[in-house]
């Protein structure tokens, strides 16, 4: 089993990040004070959530609604009301099992129950794996995406790579794409394996994990570095919801944008890139979406200041920045990816 640390911070504690094979015996992280479990998960987690009750003892599962649909206030009462009803209490730990929503949602309702309780998270798809499980950002849609949340570190994330690696092609696409985005922020090796033929996945998540973590872990709250992680994110949540399409392929169309207008601004190999993501079977185009109605989303994005939008672009692989990029730019961007 392999481990990385992220943290500690003075004001969370630490993150456990474990690599197994198969769901360990020890789940929970060794504590003197603890009497209760629950465990929140996906509805195609459940085969999963079971092994997990099972090693743990608990009878305390609850099935959350399906992907985004999870990521709600009212869901949230709901879970409160049942987190009440099972005397989970101040000391006490919640488990989410399941993709991004899941961990989101689990990781948010363990933020502000009580005023935040231990959780922990086990990932059971790649995009969660290699991102949403990571790092203590936890949320709720309200409107826009994730506009209610909190920081909140899990102490221990199991990211088990032999669910991994049976996972079915359309959820491995997926977390590929924000691998690879991984990749180009801060570790060119990794985008070396992407771009060769069959790259071993427990490498690659790895590889992609200890990108955040050394990300994180120079600055949790996102107060500037942390902002890297959004590369392709700006054009991509536009193309996300207009597509529509799922969101990891949506960072791969909206990555491709970022490096055009990065390749303008910094002579970045935007060519090369755009030969990557589709040689690994992912999008490099938004089929129907206008700009008018992009643009309108991203002149809403919460990053946005009075010099522009701003996104993060690439000098180079792992060689990111972030800054205001004016709309005559972010239409280049936009007609690199079909939308003009
Ligand atoms: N998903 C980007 C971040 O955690 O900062």
């Amino acid at each position: 089993m392999d481990r990385l640390i992220l943290g500690p911070f003075s004001s969370a504690q630490q993150s456990e990040i474990l690599f197994t094979r198969g769901i360990p015996e020890n789940v929970l992280p060794e504590r003197l004070s603890r009497e209760r479990t629950a465990i929140l998960y996906s509805p195609g987690a459940e085969p999963i959530a079971n092994q997990v009750a099972e090693a743990i003892q608990t009878i305390n599962l609850r099935q959350l609604a399906d992907r985004e649909d999870a990521k709600t206030l009212e869901e949230s009462v709901r879970i409160y009301e049942w987190l009440s009803e099972r005397n989970i209490g101040r000391h006490d730990t919640i488990i989410g099992v399941g993709g991004g929503a899941a961990t989101d949602v689990a990781g948010y309702v363990a933020a502000t129950w009580l005023r935040g309780v231990e959780s922990i998270l086990i990932p059971t798809t790649l995009l969660a794996a290699v991102d949403a499980a990571i790092g203590g950002k936890t949320g709720v849609n309200l409107g826009g995406k994730n506009l209610v949340g909190a920081f909140h570190l899990p102490s221990r994330v199991i990211i088990d790579l032999e669910i991994l690696e049976a996972l079915p092609e359309p959820l491995r696409q997926e977390g590929i794409a924000e691998a690879l985005k991984a990749g180009y922020v801060g570790d060119s090796r990794l985008v070396d394996l992407l771009q060769g033929t069959d790259p071993p996945l427990a490498e690659l998540v790895k590889r992609a994990v200890a990108v955040k973590v050394e990300v994180v872990g120079s600055d949790f709250r996102e107060n500037d570095r942390r902002a890297v992680l959004n590369f392709g994110h700006t054009i991509g949540h536009a193309v996300e919801l207009l597509a529509p399409m799922p969101h990891g392929l949506a960072v791969a169309v909206g990555m491709v944008a970022a490096g055009t207008i990065s390749a303008i601004r910094y002579g970045f190999d935007s060519r090369g890139l755009v030969e990557t993501v589709f040689g690994l079977g992912l999008p490099v185009a938004a089929a129907g979406v206008t700009p008018g109605p992009a643009l309108d989303l991203i002149r809403k994005d919460k990053k946005r200041s009075s010099q522009g939008t701003r996104m993060v672009l690439l000098r180079q692989i792992a060689d990111p920045v972030v800054e205001p990029v004016p709309e005559n730019l972010i239409e280049l961007g936009l007609a690199a990816i079909g939308i003009a």
